[in-house]
């Protein structure tokens, strides 16, 4: 089965040219001067016009994530074909261990979410959330034999997730020894949980007070504090999930100065949506906007130095930490108070649109978008370079994108299972047009759907290109 695209633009972080680019089953056989290829494809896609990039990698979803006694509205075939449509071809998935669970079996739950029904190739992480001795010889173990080579600990969500530093101490020595990156939710959990019951004890229920008892200074404090253990630790390498607030931001910056080890990714919510805009809307609907992290406030600089950090490549990738969760029956768990409102929104369909709307507006380089969406999501993450890449070799993931079109989002067309947009009514000034995933095409230019549920592979994963 071959395949040829014609007419387009390539690409990648270091640049762009003209290439016409041959597929050979599921992998990519060569890049061509337009118009040379002299042998007969059995189909052709004209991309003239279009922007011809590697598929999209999301590397942060949660998919059926239990969380608040309900669980993450989209399940791996539901939030799988909403990535294909977005132009995400691949996604990594956080895996589950809870206190007093044995981590292969929250691995083993995860495969049999996803086997059988993903439209897209999938690998997990592994969310450590009781570190004990027999989680730390887990770790070595997915290293090793399951291909799960990266581990997030929380310092927030007290009694659910939560690790002290001791624990992240532990985890972050037994990832220098196997060469698995550690990945943080930096937050003050502790701190937060004061906050969140004086709250609760004035009558301050809405949802906007979830952001205001989870400040921003507190997001800064733990990355310090994740830095400085991840420095005893020999500098393991330390990636921050969903970095949103400008002081977490200047300590990610000062460590890399300082020649640490230290990566981080931030996501479209807190590059666009506000404490005030979205979290502050009137009566319950602010619950639509409600994650940890939470949206920060316009008054303050994060979004501008997010795009800033994104151009530095102090943040280096662009995730989305997809977790949805319907408003009816779900987050309406917290009508009456902000604390029991499932925590996560819904963006893994708009992730590749959101970022180039930065390219549209002068933020950032087409190079650029390309690298934080996918080249380096590969990289970091030991994908690289069979995805993120369009290169002879790689595997056929390809997204045509028309800069020329056009985005709007709504509730009422994307095909993510959730019953409201975080993103409704948002304008993006460029559309994904195809969506190739090792060869087939999953998305045509008309919108038609050609792929189906359990095509997707699990991806076992090597270490970080970026390990030392
Ligand atoms: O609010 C969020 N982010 N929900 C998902 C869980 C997490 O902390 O990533
Ligand atoms: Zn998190
Ligand atoms: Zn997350
Ligand atoms: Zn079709």
């Amino acid at each position: 089965m071959t395949l040829l695209i014609t007419g387009g633009e390539v690409v990648g972080p270091t640049g762009r040219f003209a290439a016409d680019v041959l597929v050979d089953g599921e992998t990519i056989s060569a890049l061509l001067a337009p118009g040379t290829w002299s042998g007969q494809p059995e189909t052709t896609i004209d991309a003239t016009g279009k922007l011809v990039i590697p598929g999209g990698i999301d590397v942060h979803t949660h998919m059926k994530l239990p969380f608040g006694g309900t669980f993450a509205s989209d399940d791996f075939d539901t939030g799988t074909k909403a990535a294909a449509y977005g132009g995400t071809t691949t996604i990594i998935d956080f895996a589950v261990q809870r206190t007093g669970e044995v981590v292969q079996d929250g691995l083993a739950a995860w495969h049999a979410l996803a086997d059988g029904n993903a439209h897209i190739d999938y690998g997990f992480h592994m969310i450590i959330g009781g570190v004990d001795d027999d989680a730390l010889k887990a770790m070595d173990q997915l290293v090793a034999d399951e291909g799960v080579t990266s581990f997030k600990l929380f310092m927030a969500y007290p009694g659910v997730f939560y690790s002290d530093d001791g624990k992240v101490l532990r985890a972050m020595q037994t990832a220098r020894e196997n060469g698995a990156t550690i990945m943080m939710h930096a937050e003050n959990g502790i701190a937060i949980d004061v906050l969140v019951a004086q709250a609760l004890a004035k009558g301050q229920t809405d949802p906007v007070f979830h952001g205001l008892t989870r400040p921003s200074i507190l997001e800064g404090e733990a990355t310090h504090r994740a830095i400085a253990l991840a420095q005893v630790a020999r500098d393991t390498p330390l990636y921050f999930v969903h970095l949103s607030a400008s002081e977490a931001l200047a300590e990610v910056a000062a460590a890399r100065d300082a020649g640490r080890n230290v990566f981080a990714e931030t996501c479209p919510q807190y590059l666009y949506l506000t404490l005030e805009d979205q979290l502050g809307a009137p009566g319950f609907e602010g619950a639509k906007w409600v994650a940890s992290p939470p949206l920060r406030s316009k008054e303050e600089p994060h979004r501008d130095d997010l795009w800033r950090g994104l151009r530095t490549n102090d943040l280096a990738i662009v995730s989305t930490d997809h977790c949805p969760f319907c408003m009816k029956d779900q987050k309406e768990l917290g009508l009456g108070d902000f604390s029991k409102i499932p925590n996560g929104m819904g963006t893994v369909e708009h992730r590749v649109d959101l970022v180039y709307q930065g390219v549209a507006e002068g933020k950032l380089s087409v190079e650029r978008w390309v690298e934080t969406i996918a080249t380096t999501p590969a990289r970091m993450f030991g994908l690289y370079p069979r995805k993120g890449v369009i290169a002879p070799g790689s595997d056929a993931d390809i997204v045509l994108y028309d800069p020329n079109g056009r985005t709007t989002i709504s509730a009422a067309t994307h095909h993510m299972n959730l019953d409201y947009s975080a993103w409704e009514g948002f304008t993006i000034a460029g559309k994904v047009d195809t969506v190739i995933s090792r060869g087939e095409v999953l998305v045509d230019r008309d919108g038609g759907y050609h792929g189906r549920k359990g095509r997707g592979r699990y991806l076992k994963r090597g270490l970080s290109s970026y390990l030392r």
